[in-house]
């Protein structure tokens, strides 16, 4: 794992913009795995404004999102197609067929899941994946579990997802308290990942995830098996691997 050490998020944001963008150079076709929540938010800004100045283009580019909320429509100014939306796709040269996000009303889960998967190998996988972490070391919505669950499929979120994520809601209640994600399988099966955290408060996550054991109550910790991730954090969100004395 290549751990890049960023002063905050300003500048996690533009070192992880340009890990992205080099894949999209690379390979204009290529097949991106992205992500919500707030830490992606700065990339996306980067790289939008990198394609208004023609330096990136997204016209080849495909995309598939790694979870979305069940029972939320694609409108929901909370669901994850929303965001996607409102946070990069409508700035951008992307063409809306190339994107994909999970259905959060499809009528049967089951068939939705199975389809989700279907798509990615019907694109012959993930280029890049993207991952945030989660404040109990999910992935996606990948939630801790005794097991690591291969496919797409639907999870009860937790008590402390829910509260985490309930910042972004007018109540608790309006929480939806499933989802759908992407399982540890595309995600392992991605080519490379690219993964990003800032502040204090994914400190111990961020350490369970890279230094800990490989155990799927921190879901994150399965990365450190996979041949090709990419760490970018802010030192805040690396502090306790840096007192671990690890050096990155
Ligand atoms: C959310 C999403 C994840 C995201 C993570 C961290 O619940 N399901 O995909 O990476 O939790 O979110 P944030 O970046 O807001 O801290």
């Amino acid at each position: 794992m290549r751990i890049y050490r960023e002063k905050d998020y300003d500048a996690m944001s533009r070192r992880a913009a340009h890990v992205m963008a080099a894949e999209i150079i690379h390979r204009p076709d290529c097949v991106l795995g992205l992500a919500t929540g707030s830490t992606p938010i700065g990339m996306y800004k980067q790289l939008i404004q990198w394609n208004k100045a023609g330096d990136i283009t997204f016209k080849e580019v495909r995309t598939v999102n790694l979870d979305e909320y069940k029972g939320l429509s694609p409108e929901h100014d909370q669901g994850y197609r929303y965001f996607m939306q409102k946070q990069l796709f409508d700035h951008v040269d992307i063409l809306p067929e190339n994107t994909r996000v999970p259905d959060g009303l499809a009528a049967d889960a089951d068939a939705e899941c199975a389809a989700y998967d279907a798509y990615i190998r019907s694109l012959g996988g993930i280029d890049l994946q993207l991952l945030g972490v989660g404040h109990n070391g999910h992935i996606g919505f990948n939630e801790p579990a005794d097991v690591f669950v291969t496919p797409t499929h639907v999870v009860d979120l937790t008590e402390r997802t829910i509260d985490a994520n309930a910042r972004f809601f007018a109540t608790r209640d309006d929480v939806p308290r499933q989802a759908f994600t992407m399982g540890i399988g595309p995600i392992m099966a991605a080519k490379k990942i690219l993964l990003i955290a800032s502040g204090e408060e994914k400190a111990e996550a961020v350490y369970n995830t890279i230094c800990g054991a490989v155990d799927p109550h921190c879901q994150g910790s399965i990365l450190q098996l996979h041949p090709d991730v990419v760490m970018v954090a802010d030192e805040a969100a690396l502090s306790k691997v840096i007192a671990a004395g690890v050096k990155v």
